[in-house]
């Protein structure tokens, strides 16, 4: 058991921490959000979905969006493909790397895409098909890895049943999601030690919502494993839709103040990411949920949200 030297930040913000915001964000706050994001360091920005709009409206403009982006070498931009009209919308707007998500639990996949786990691979299995065909990869979820709002309990059995078969469809990494936030430090623990046994770790990240402020104990906790690629939201935006009372991801902020703290490289300007935090928080008409940035941002010319 040994701590990564590096950490490789995902941050979802633009996507899973705008999904669930009431008030429409415009596509220009939208890509200054991830301009801001790109600038401050990040090397890995998820910028949007290609959902049903009617489902998910927030996303309705991804196609605008990715028209929009001023790509930054060196950093990716994966959206969310929920099935073959989604990718090719999404690659016909230029998109370069997507992302499809499962679930651990069937009551979650019936709410959230509307069939179950199986018929969801199945929906997969073309995507991976024309993705590999263009040569673009797939980054894999599974939702509800530490619980359920539906079914409560899940078993690491169960998200490593999901895990492997994203895996071996062809997904270049599976990002485990507790949706809810309801897990615990040696929960957490307990489950990627289980996906481990079917997916090499170096493949596996981490994707925790601070429902029950456990996020960042659970992440350290996953860490501590040798798990080295994170999500996070800047600001700790996020929530899922089709999750009630799911609150937003760990926050980008408190997850390189404690990195940075250890000696873990993540190359993100933790200044910059408060202020872009900030900026978006402005838009939202919200506080900063991270700690961090409420910190670091209350400083007189540090971008202070209040
Ligand atoms: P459906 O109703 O079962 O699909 O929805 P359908 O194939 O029967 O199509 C119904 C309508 O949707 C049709 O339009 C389709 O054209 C349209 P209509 O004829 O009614 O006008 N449609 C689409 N439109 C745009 N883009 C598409 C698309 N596909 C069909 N790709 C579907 C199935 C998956 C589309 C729907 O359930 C959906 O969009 N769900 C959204 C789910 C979502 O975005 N959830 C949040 C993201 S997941 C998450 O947050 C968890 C994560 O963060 C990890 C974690 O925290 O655990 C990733
Ligand atoms: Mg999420």
């Amino acid at each position: 058991m040994a701590f990564p030297t590096r950490v490789t930040i995902v941050d979802v913000g633009p996507r899973d921490g705008l999904q669930n915001e009431a008030i429409q964000v415009s596509t220009s706050d939208k890509l200054r959000l991830i301009h801001g994001l790109a600038d401050a360091g990040l090397p890995v920005v998820e910028a949007a979905s290609f959902v049903s709009p009617k489902w998910v409206p927030q996303m309705a403009d991804a196609a605008e969006v990715m028209a929009g982006l001023t790509r930054k070498p060196g950093v990716r931009y994966p959206v969310l493909t929920p099935n073959l009209k989604g990718f090719e919308a999404a690659v016909a707007a230029g998109a370069e790397e997507v992302a499809v998500f499962a679930a651990a639990s069937e009551s979650f996949s019936q709410r959230n895409i509307n069939c179950s786990i199986a018929e969801s691979l199945d929906r997969f299995a073309p995507v991976m098909e024309a993705a590999k065909a263009k040569g673009i990869p797939v980054r894999g979820y599974v939702s509800c890895v530490l619980g359920c709002p539906y079914e409560g309990e899940i078993a690491p059995s169960a998200v490593a049943g999901v895990a492997s078969a994203l895996h071996r469809m062809g997904c270049f990494e599976i990002s485990l999601g507790d949706t809810i936030g309801t897990g615990t430090p040696r929960k957490a623990q307990g489950m990627v030690e289980a996906v481990a046994k079917v997916v090499p770790l170096e493949k596996l990240a981490a994707h925790f919502h601070d429902t029950y402020g456990q996020a960042l104990a659970n992440l350290l906790a996953v860490l501590e494993l040798g798990i080295a690629t994170v999500d996070s939201s800047v600001a700790g935006l996020g929530g899922c839709p089709y999750a009630k009372g799911a609150s937003g991801n760990v926050a980008t902020e408190d997850v390189i103040y404690m990195l940075r703290g250890m000696g873990i490289e993540t190359g993100v300007d933790l200044n910059r990411l408060v202020t872009v935090g900030s900026e978006i928080c402005a838009v939202l008409g919200k506080k900063p949920v991270s700690k961090a940035g409420q910190a670091l941002g209350a400083k007189p010319g540090k971008g202070a949200c209040t």
